[in-house]
């Protein structure tokens, strides 16, 4: 536990809970006051645990890029460690290093390439399925699409294969007990179907290692069963299960946040839905290929824009293993600290006028992004930043390729939509949209 931090400014407290609610809440809310009324270092409570945020963009560069070595992954991300172990948010310095040198074997470009020639065509699919000029739910027909193509594409199953939608559930199930607050598997608890869904999958998992190892697949299990470091080192048969375990949670619900928050904006911009449409139509008809994922700047500037106004990881937790100084305060040893690229992503220090959707922020000529190595950090940075961002950034254009090629988007309520921002940004009340055919 760590020493005093009663020389850290916090918030008023509510008995037993401290900001727990509060976070639940509003965490944006509660950060932002605490920012104003304090500056960049303060202390919050949650669940029973001090956690001291560095809001600024040198505070998250410093934890992040760790060049004292005093931060643990493994420390910070402890509460998903029963449901998740072994995967590389779990895992610290010279440990990790080994295991990322062999992940990154399933993320080299020609994988990546590989990814896209199954991706953009299920994508396209599974967007043709959509109903037309009726409402729709976005989130959950999300949420379905990205379980369906991580069927196909992280597991190599055909994306109608009987055998995906129970997989599916099970991985549900799994990703949801991650993100709940009781973690005892009592009876009838979240907590408990997703331990029994973790025992499922992972036995399925290993069943299919054999197979996988010995052919040729192209999806990212069977390249990480095959997947070797520059010195030939491969994973074990727990590590392929552990590993892959982790890699379907980090990719899924982050995924299908991005895709509805980028939806809600092309719904509440038609200058930019109108724009990207243009940009899409421009690549033609025929199957997507790496080049013309160069070729849709726009469409990256709304992927953008839209991570930094909706981040899926907003607040990056780690475990101060040694005590350190934070210009001019003293954070004892056993600390949790929090890295805080969501409020520093709102900061009008970095961004003028921050809570407008303004994607060409990220043009060459503006570049706010560039204003602090750490001002724009929506997939981290350091030993951990995400593996899976340049393969986020191409489902992303095959989202928008296959939504905006044939259809207008519109929201279906005249309501404002609301967004739960905690765990992970999601929209209240399933977001309903509706599709028109595009003449
Ligand atoms: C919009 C989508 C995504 C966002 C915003 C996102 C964000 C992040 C962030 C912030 C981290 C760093 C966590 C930390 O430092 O503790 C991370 C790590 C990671 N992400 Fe993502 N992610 C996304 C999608 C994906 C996808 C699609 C994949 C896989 C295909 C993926 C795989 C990973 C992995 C393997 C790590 C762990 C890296 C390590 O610890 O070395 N992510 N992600």
């Amino acid at each position: 536990m760590p020493k005093d931090l009663s020389h850290i400014p916090a918030p008023a407290q509510t008995p037993l809970i401290g900001n727990t609610l509060d976070l639940i809440r509003d965490a944006y809310g509660l950060h932002m006051g605490c920012i104003d009324a304090y500056g960049e270092i303060y202390r919050i409570s949650m669940f029973g645990r001090w956690r001291v945020c560095l809001a600024s963009a040198a505070g998250t560069e410093y934890i992040l890029t760790d060049p004292d070595r005093i931060f643990s992954g493994a420390g910070g991300w402890d509460t998903v460690a029963d449901l998740f172990p072994g995967g590389l948010f779990l895992r610290d310095f010279d440990d990790h290093r080994t295991h990322r040198r062999i992940m990154t074997a399933a993320f080299r470009k020609p994988a990546l390439d590989s990814y896209l020639a199954i991706t953009a065509p299920a994508m396209a699919a599974q967007v043709a399925r959509w109903p037309l000029d009726r409402p729709l739910r976005l989130y959950p027909a999300l949420k379905d699409l990205t379980l369906r193509l991580g069927a196909h594409v992280f597991m190599g199953l055909p994306v109608d294969s009987p055998e995906a939608p129970k997989l599916n559930r099970a991985l549900s199930d799994e990703i949801a007990a991650g993100l709940t607050v009781i973690r005892k598997p009592l009876p009838f608890t979240r907590y408990r179907r997703g331990v029994t869904a973790r025992a499922r999958l992972t036995a399925r998992f290993r069943e299919m290692i054999d197979d996988r190892r010995a052919g040729d697949g192209a999806d990212f299990f069977s390249r990480m069963c095959r997947a070797r470091d520059e010195d030939g080192r491969g994973w074990s048969d727990d590590e392929i299960v552990d590993h892959f375990n982790f890699l379907m949670m980090a990719a899924h619900d982050t995924t299908a946040s991005a895709l509805s928050a980028l939806t809600w904006y092309l719904a509440l911009h038609p200058d930019w839905q109108e724009a990207l449409a243009r940009e899409v139509r421009a690549t033609g008809n025929g199957p997507l290929t790496p080049d013309m994922l160069g070729a849709m700047p726009l469409t990256e500037r709304v992927f953008n824009e839209t991570m930094r106004l909706m981040a899926p990881v907003p607040f990056i937790p780690r475990l101060a293993l040694r005590g350190f100084d934070w210009q001019g305060t003293w954070i004892p040893a056993g600390t949790h600290v929090t890295a805080m690229p969501g409020t520093v992503m709102l900061d009008p220090a970095h961004f003028p006028d921050p809570l407008r959707f303004d994607p060409n922020r990220f043009a060459p000529d503006r570049a706010e992004h560039l204003s602090h190595r750490f001002a724009y950090a929506p997939f981290g940075g350091g030993a951990h930043k995400c593996l899976g961002l340049h393969f986020s950034v191409m489902q992303v254009k095959s989202y928008v390729r296959a939504l905006l090629s044939r259809h207008r988007v519109r929201l279906a309520t005249k309501r404002p939509v609301q967004w739960q921002r905690l765990p992970i940004p999601k929209p209240r009340g399933g977001l309903p949209i509706r599709l028109h055919r595009r003449d």
